[in-house]
């Protein structure tokens, strides 16, 4: 698949010729909140991990100065203050208790404290070479992607790209399934976001926060999709990697008796169809644009960076005080297991 070859091409391709912003973000907080889906509730009904700028909270006005607000950010790009979150995967044991499974950053992110891997594309045809512009997005722009109630194959459909790839090793990237992998994966699972990338050009919001952004008419955006008329702003593709180590949890005697795979996201899917993700811009100034305008791999050149220290040096308090860490039979917010709604 062609997303193979980007991603080997990624890890040695040279800096100085490659339009793809790509960083890792660690951790800044696993917490039940979530201003964009559930504002003012903590706590929400779900636990979530969140990376980014250390504004985030339990509500964000989208007038509020994100980058003014932060002191720190957990990303690489010290101009980023964006927040990026997902739900967060537990692993159930046969005995029917749970337990968080952790994350870890991807090959060459070493050091980073879990977090994910973010990524803005300014081009999908997979030469690496600058080809067309792309519209950054705006202060107070935000979007959600996914649903939290699809247990069927048929719903998750409706996304074009949420997936996940069953790592036999730190390399791996296909094949790319829309459920959970039903076999151990010896490096861990890797879920994978994209957003999508027309904007109505107006709309900062909307209702389902969904509505404003939409697929390209037909394709992806790497395939070159036109947008559609009625969002025909081109913008990056904003793509997120979460990699759950799972290596603790691939003895198959843990694993149900009846030999479904053991993995649940944090509001109870067991199906790995709901799949979702959260998106709050939050960079400093024009840097965004900036970026997108000029052709970089990892050290970008338009771009301030900071080490690992710093950015693992980010934290944030908790809001909601709850046990997240040990075994549980219960899932934070009152959730199990299920698999059909
Ligand atoms: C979070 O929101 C509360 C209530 O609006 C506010 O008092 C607090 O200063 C905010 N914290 C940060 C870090 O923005
Ligand atoms: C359930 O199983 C897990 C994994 O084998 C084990 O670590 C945990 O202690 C068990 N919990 C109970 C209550 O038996």
């Amino acid at each position: 698949m062609k997303w193979n070859t980007l991603t080997s091409l990624a890890l040695f391709a040279p800096s100085h010729v490659v339009a793809l912003l790509r960083f890792p973000c660690g951790q800044l907080m696993v917490d039940r909140v979530d201003p964009l889906v559930n504002p003012g509730m903590a706590p929400s009904p779900h636990l979530h991990q969140i990376v980014g700028g250390n504004a985030f909270n339990v509500t964000m006005d989208p007038s509020k100065d994100m980058p003014g607000e932060s002191t720190c950010t957990t990303c690489q790009f010290s101009e980023d203050f964006s927040n990026y979150w997902t739900a967060v995967l537990y692993f159930k044991a046969r005995n029917g208790t749970y337990k968080r499974v952790p994350q870890k950053q991807n090959v060459g992110f070493e050091g980073v404290n879990g977090g994910m891997t973010v990524y803005y594309m300014q081009d999908g045809l997979y030469n690496f070479q600058q080809t067309s512009k792309v519209t950054a997005f705006k202060p107070g722009f935000r979007m959600y992607i996914g649903d939290v109630n699809a247990r069927t194959r048929e719903e998750a459909e409706r996304f074009r790209q949420l997936t996940y790839t069953c790592l036999e090793n730190m390399n791996t990237r296909d094949p790319q399934t829309l459920d959970f992998p039903n076999k151990p994966c010896p490096a861990g699972i890797m879920t994978a976001l994209r957003f999508p990338t027309c904007w109505d050009g107006k709309n900062l919001d909307s209702p389902d926060h969904m509505e404003h952004m939409a697929y390209p008419e037909f394709g992806t955006f790497e395939t070159g999709g036109p947008c559609p008329a009625s969002h025909p702003v081109r913008m990056g593709q904003l793509f997120y990697e979460v990699i759950w180590d799972t290596s603790k949890f691939n003895n198959k005697a843990d694993w149900p008796a009846d030999g479904s795979q053991p993995f649940v996201w944090s509001f109870g899917d067991g199906t790995g169809y709901a799949n979702h993700g959260d998106y709050v811009f939050g960079w400093q100034g024009d840097a965004l644009q900036r970026a997108l305008d000029s052709p970089c791999y990892q050290n970008c050149p338009t771009l301030k960076s900071q080490n690992n220290a710093a950015m693992n040096a980010c934290k944030k308090p908790g809001f909601v005080k709850e046990d997240i860490d040990g075994w549980v039979s219960i899932l934070p917010g009152g959730h199990v297991a299920n698999y059909r709604k």
